[in-house]
């Protein structure tokens, strides 16, 4: 059992690695039950609030597949369907939904809303992404990490390239930190993690035995590593306007052959969390491709479409992961 009937998962380091780990391995049992056509219902009758104030094909998908495997019914509120942020507080949203619900997710901005809809529902609340974090991706990560090297995280290299001072580079830098990851952030100065994230990803290395690197050597960066990873150059909720700037800062850190080359590894894996710009065939795609005459974004075509890529089992691993973040939280498995 993860013992974690009743938590919040709002972010990485508020659980031990002991329980961080204890929702990987449930998620492993229960993708393993679903093949086997052996999966246990463990919240039927529960209700599920799915709030989403930014966009979403994955976190959504994986929310819903996952409370129906398990027999809860899902509700989803978006942006335009709710009364959330225009009309009514996130505290008084928080003690109505939580007289209904059984659990609720919520995406947006703030990393403080999403704590303050903890503090106040009486029930567990999910953090699907905020401007700070990331955690049910990790979770997915881990798992991913987990079956495609057979090694612990412990044992497990990985460098990430690109903008690291939005969710996703906090997100792997703190989760490396805690389980005792080999964790690289390789990215321009200006796009390390903030001052406090970095600390708290230090304190979390002490006790774990983590190695942390902070640099702008692509080279050095990506050394030895088992599995590189990137993010969007630009994220939800940022101006269309930054892409140019963005483009001339990170253009050196986009993940190609030549980086994969460069670790050395033969078997490195690719990591992105998606969606992804790599086709430019996307409409801000073809758009930049016109203005800057680039051929690759944060991945090329050819990295993202090679077999060093692993994204779609990321992909799906979202929905296992939920689905243990669920049932451990709501059921009490
Ligand atoms: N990776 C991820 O969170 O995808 P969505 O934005 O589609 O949910
Ligand atoms: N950093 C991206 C992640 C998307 C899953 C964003 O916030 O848009």
């Amino acid at each position: 059992a993860t013992q974690l009937e009743g938590r919040h998962f709002l972010k990485e380091l508020d659980f031990t690695a002991e329980e961080f780990r204890g929702l990987v391995d449930l998620a492993a049992e229960l993708k393993a039950a679903k093949r086997a056509g052996a999966e246990v219902q463990r919240l039927r009758g529960k209700n599920i609030a799915l709030i989403f104030e930014k966009t979403s094909t994955r976190t959504r998908c994986a929310f819903e597949v996952a409370a129906a495997d398990q027999g809860a019914s899902t509700t989803y509120l978006d942006p335009a369907a709710s009364q959330l942020g225009h009309k009514e507080s996130v505290k008084d949203t928080a003690r109505v939904l939580g007289r209904m619900f059984d659990g609720i997710e919520y995406r947006g901005e703030s990393q403080a809303a999403v704590e303050e809809l903890a503090a106040y529902a009486g029930v567990p609340v999910f953090n699907g992404l905020t401007d700070d974090w990331h955690p049910t991706q990790m979770l997915a990560d881990v798992l991913t990490m987990t079956e495609h090297t057979g090694k612990p995280p412990a044992s497990t290299a990985l460098a990430y390239l690109g903008d690291a001072r939005f969710n996703m580079g906090n997100s792997y830098l703190v989760t490396g930190a805690l389980l005792g990851m080999d964790v690289r952030i390789v990215a321009p100065r200006a796009y390390w993690p903030a001052d406090d994230v970095v600390a708290a990803a230090r304190r979390a290395a002490r006790a774990s035995g983590a190695a942390i690197t902070l640099t702008d050597d692509v080279a050095q960066g990506v050394a030895g590593a088992d599995f590189v990873a990137t993010d969007v150059w630009v994220s939800m909720g940022e101006p269309k306007e930054v892409w140019d700037e963005r483009i001339e800062n990170l253009a050196p850190y986009s993940v190609t052959m030549d980086v994969l080359r460069a670790t050395g590894n033969a078997d490195v894996r690719f990591l992105h969390c998606l969606p992804a710009f790599h086709d430019l065939g996307t409409l801000i795609g073809r758009e930049l491709h016109e203005r800057h005459g680039l051929t690759a974004l944060e991945v090329s075509d050819e990295v993202f479409e090679s077999a060093h890529s692993v994204v779609f089992d990321q992909a799906e691993n979202r929905m296992h992961t939920i689905k243990a973040v669920l049932v451990a939280t709501i059921a009490g498995v």
